[in-house]
């Protein structure tokens, strides 16, 4: 498989910067966060960009933004929990890159999110049933990766290690 260009994709709060940050240390790399270009380009935050100019903006934002980095060598991209739900963009980045699904259970992504605000989609009644629906809705779309690794309970150290791990066995 390519180790050379990793994406990682996956649900809200499951780890992907984190990882994508420890990878790219490990395997001297740039990272590019889609989220990160986003909020630079636009100079506001996405919370700001769903609140004023609403998801299809942001949504079309993204794709550009994809389009453009998957033709990058040599880099981890951390993407944003929605971009495989476009077929497009999962065909960008399935071309590549080793698509790397981070996958974790609803219970452990709300134990990591609880605390923060950061997260418009999420910012409901009910969040906790939200990530349940929304998890199921696109655990499809997630499972169209290179690779599926489950992270629940596990350190983004040993998530990155089991990475590698896969990576680098003999096809
Ligand atoms: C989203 C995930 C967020 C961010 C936006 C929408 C989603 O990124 O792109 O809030 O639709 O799942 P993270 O997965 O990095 O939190």
């Amino acid at each position: 498989m390519k180790i050379s260009n990793i994406a990682l994709i996956g649900f809200m709060g499951v780890g992907k910067s984190m990882v994508g940050s420890r990878l790219a240390q490990l395997l001297k790399k740039r990272v590019i966060s889609t989220d990160n270009l986003i909020e630079k380009r636009e100079r506001r935050s996405i919370a700001e960009i769903f609140r004023d100019s609403g998801e299809p903006y942001f949504r079309k934002l993204e794709k550009a933004v994809v389009q453009e980095i998957s033709q990058e060598e040599d880099v981890i991209i951390d993407c944003g929990g929605g971009v495989p739900l476009d077929a497009g963009n999962m065909e960008r980045l399935k071309r590549n890159f080793t698509v790397v699904y981070l996958r974790a259970s609803a219970e452990f992504i709300f134990e990591n999110l609880k605390r923060t605000k950061k997260r418009p989609l999420l910012d409901v009644p009910d969040p906790q049933a939200k990530i349940k629906e929304l998890l199921e809705k696109r655990e499809p779309f997630y499972r169209e990766a290179d690779i599926v690794l489950d992270t629940n309970n596990k350190s983004i150290e040993q998530i990155s290690e089991d990475i590698l791990k896969i990576l680098n066995r003999p096809e």
